[in-house]
């Protein structure tokens, strides 16, 4: 690990990353669309969320931003769509919940065109042998069955590093408070 950057510093990451997408975008557990916000108008949105409720409250909030194409449903281990069909797949706090997340990775290249983008923001395990680590790891089987999945011990870099992305630029983000550090990546891994 090399820089850590500030909470501050890893919203302003989001916003520039989105900001910079063009083409068919899609976004993987795109939750309640918190993201919506952040993409050029001329984007072409696509969600993909696996929740029902979820999904139709989505529908909903991308219908006022303008994105009208149905939200996609499904899981991201098995992304119903074609073969490199989209500039850029986004995903954000999304890795901590999926069943398989190297099985997601392996997708997330699949759908993307030779050159696209894989732009990724994620909560990922404290520092091994830290406080909140060892709080993370009690906690990780209630919150899997009540918080959509989430398991907050997961070291989702390792993911990303053996993903077999050409190259992965992925930076690392703390907020530090009291005994507690809390960890986020995020970056891009290209196709
Ligand atoms: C912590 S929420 C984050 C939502 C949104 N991305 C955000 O940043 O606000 C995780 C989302 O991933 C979805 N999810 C869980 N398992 C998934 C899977 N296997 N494939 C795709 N999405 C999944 C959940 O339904 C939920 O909407």
């Amino acid at each position: 690990m090399t820089t850590v950057g500030s909470r501050a510093e890893f919203a302003q990451l989001q916003e520039r990353l989105l900001g910079g997408l063009r083409g068919t975008v899609l976004e993987i557990g795109a939750g309640r669309g918190r993201t919506l916000a952040a993409y050029p108008r001329e984007v072409r949105w696509l969600g993909l969320e696996p929740d029902p409720r979820r999904r139709a409250e989505l529908t909903r909030i991308a219908a006022r931003h303008g994105r009208h194409e149905p939200v996609l449903a499904g899981v991201a281990e098995r992304i119903p769509l074609p073969d490199a069909s989209v500039d850029a797949v986004v995903g954000r706090t999304v890795l901590c919940s999926v069943a398989d997340q190297a099985a997601v990775l392996a997708e997330v290249r699949r759908v993307l065109r030779p050159g696209g983008s894989y732009v990724f923001f994620e909560h990922v395990a404290a520092p091994a042998g830290s406080l909140l680590r060892r709080v993370q790891e009690l906690l990780a089987p209630l919150s899997r069955r009540v918080s959509h999945g989430c398991d907050p011990a997961r070291e989702t870099w390792r993911s990303l590093e053996d993903a077999g992305f050409s190259h992965l630029d992925l930076r690392w983000y703390a907020a530090v408070r009291w005994d507690l550090d809390a960890r986020y990546i995020g970056g891009t891994a290209r196709r």
